[in-house]
């Protein structure tokens, strides 16, 4: 096993570490670098579908919240994101000319599966996005798009989240270059800074893990987190909170962050920190003044921002400014190291939390 782990205490930060490589291996075969053009043989025989049905569980989950957010912008399909343990036992609507897109790193989520055969049932077409060869979603799917992110050990899923925003960004830039959708602008910007993002992300790595280590030290203590964001940072708000949870115990919630006034601000004291995505885009006015209201609470804050961003907050945890979206690529990282750094000075079985399966095979 110490071999396997390739010189790492654990799985799960080999697997952190592993992912600016995750990102080239999904996106080989996926750019014709000549053209700067995004191709997915996998998907070329299928007409880009009219209204989109993501299904998933946990992590993938969050991974399709995501996605969702690109698909309309971008390639202006609607999309629904359901929980697989929801979806199928529901009755949902669901139209001709509707894909199911299920996601799901192993193939063998026995919730994400009965969601594929629900939709099957109503007439849809299924696209696996999977990362395990063969497993039970590829066999069960019409298309599939292997995410190539590698074998996965560590309980609490990594690389293959990144893998998945990866192969999600590829949909949305083709689906909508197909329809015509997407202006060239954006969709050459995405191509061409997309594929320098893993030299970016690598670079990088060793510098958030030590920041990740010296902000855990602090919070190590504390029984909850609040985990915020809007927009395209609200889905890894949420990842970054499970991430927490599963393997350090330590309660987190994740929320967007104009939600809070709603009920949850209520909760927060000296002792109620705050994990923030404060990035530099066009929401970051609005997060701001939503943590301007956290600290009138008495609540101390860590915000994930970019240089040159005023914000005054405890700890400013300075990520490199990248390209609109693609900044999921260095804050998710950032999450995961923080989750690890925590549970490792607490001394939890990071690789093995309690009470969580890596494939959850039964209902
Ligand atoms: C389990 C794992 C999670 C994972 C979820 C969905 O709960 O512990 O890490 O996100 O299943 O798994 P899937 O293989 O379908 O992506």
């Amino acid at each position: 096993q110490a071999a396997q782990k390739g010189g790492h205490k654990h799985f799960m930060i080999k697997e952190i570490f592993e992912q600016p490589k995750v990102i080239s291996d999904c996106l080989a075969g996926r750019i014709d670098t000549n053209k700067c053009e995004v191709v997915l043989p996998e998907i070329a025989e299928m007409e880009p579908p009219e209204r989109l049905h993501i299904i998933a569980c946990g992590t993938s989950y969050h991974a399709g919240l995501w996605g969702k957010n690109l698909i309309e912008q971008w390639a202006k399909i609607p999309v629904d994101v359901e929980i697989a343990s929801e979806f199928r036992y529901r009755d949902p609507i669901l139209s001709k000319g509707s894909l199911a897109l299920a996601i799901s790193q192993s193939g063998e989520t026995a919730d994400t599966l009965a969601g594929i055969k629900l939709a099957k049932q109503k007439g849809l077409q299924i696209l696996g996005l999977c990362n395990v060869v063969g497993s039970s979603v590829a066999r069960e799917s019409d298309y599939i798009m292997y995410t190539q992110a590698g074998p996965e050990i560590s309980v609490a899923s990594t690389k293959a989240m990144c893998s998945q925003l990866t192969a999600l960004l590829l949909l949305a830039l083709y689906w909508g270059r197909r329809k015509g959708t997407i202006d060239d602008e954006t969709y050459n910007r995405a191509v061409k800074d997309l594929r320098n993002i893993p030299s970016i992300l690598d670079a990088e790595l060793p510098a958030m893990r030590s920041r990740a280590k010296e902000l855990c030290r602090e919070y190590s203590e504390a029984s909850s987190f609040f985990y915020l964001g809007r927009g395209l940072c609200f889905p890894l708000a949420l990842e970054g909170a499970l991430k927490l949870k599963e393997i350090s115990y330590i309660h987190a919630e994740g929320y967007a962050a104009g939600e809070m006034k709603h009920g949850p601000i209520a909760l927060i004291d000296p002792n109620f920190p705050t994990f923030a995505l404060a990035l530099k885009d066009d929401l970051f006015p609005k997060v701001k003044s939503n943590l301007v209201e956290v600290q009138a609470r008495g609540g101390e804050i860590i915000a994930l921002t970019n240089p040159g961003v005023e914000l005054d907050v405890e700890h400013r945890w300075i990520l490199p400014e990248v390209w609109g979206p693609l900044n999921a690529f260095m804050a998710l990282p950032a999450l995961q190291l923080f989750a690890y750094e925590t549970a490792d000075y607490l001394g939890k079985d990071v690789d093995q939390p309690r009470n969580l399966a890596k494939s959850v095979t039964v209902e």
